[in-house]
């Protein structure tokens, strides 16, 4: 079986209904990024910073998968597949996918504030209660938080996507501007000669990789192509 990772950012989840962060339009124009995604940003206002993230799970909620994220699922009926996501959304795995890397955490979990990353104290919410606030405690007695990875904190899965991506057959990147580190800089682990398709409707920046095919599309008619003209 072929080894296929796809690496997936917020154009991902663009026909889903979500936004991407970057562009016109985007989240960060809405709420200044050092506020809502920093830890200075959550030890200024931990508030803000915790109802910013309510209101992004409760848009998760009203959302569904898209056809891109079912196309991409489906490729794990013959291939070898890793996803490794810079979306904290669950979409990926509620269209099938069961292999997924969450470089930048789980909207749906939260975790402690003093032990962001010790397993034992990172839950999953409920849909039916899907909110955090402050008083809200975790196991080990200090402020429940949302598992997210911010900009100036460590990405802990980094080793692993690394480890997924130095021996795939195939490498699909997906509505990403490849804008953000370490994540970006998973494309210089790809084995030399690797076929890679870009989907994206707009220019991003890999230079320098080869044997690439840009699909401009979004992500739902890119995986199509793929599958039926590439694969
Ligand atoms: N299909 C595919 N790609 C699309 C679509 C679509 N329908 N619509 C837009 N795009 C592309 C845009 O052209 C852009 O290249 O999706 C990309 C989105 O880029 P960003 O908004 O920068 O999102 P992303 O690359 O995922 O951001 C990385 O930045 O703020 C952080 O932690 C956050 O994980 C995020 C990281």
């Amino acid at each position: 079986m072929r080894k296929i990772a796809v690496l997936t950012g917020a154009g991902m989840s663009v026909e889903s209904g979500l936004s991407t962060f970057r562009g016109g339009g985007g989240l960060w124009d809405e709420y200044p990024v050092e506020k809502v995604a920093t830890p200075e940003g959550y030890a200024a206002d931990p508030s803000l910073v915790l109802s910013f993230y309510n209101k992004r799970r409760r848009e998760l909620l009203l959302v569904e998968p898209n056809e891109g994220h079912r196309l991409v699922a489906q490729l794990e009926k013959d291939n070898n597949v890793v996803v490794i996501t810079q979306n904290v959304d669950d979409l990926h795995e509620r269209a099938g996918s069961t292999n997924v890397i969450h470089l930048h955490g789980e909207l749906m979990k939260v975790c402690s504030s003093r032990n962001p990353n010790d397993s034992r104290y990172i839950k999953r919410l409920s849909p039916e209660a899907p909110e955090i606030t402050l008083g809200d405690l975790a196991d080990d007695g200090s402020q429940l938080r949302p598992f997210i990875v911010w900009f100036g904190e460590a990405v802990p899965l980094m080793e692993d996507a690394i480890k997924a991506v130095s021996d795939i057959d195939v490498f699909i990147i997906i509505g990403t501007s490849l804008n953000v580190y370490p994540a970006a800089g998973l494309l210089n682990y790809i084995p030399y000669g690797v076929p890679v398709y870009l989907i994206d409707p707009n220019n991003v920046p890999v230079n320098g990789v080869c044997n690439l095919t840009h699909i401009r599309s979004g992500a739902s008619d890119g995986m199509r192509k793929i599958i039926n003209d590439c694969l």
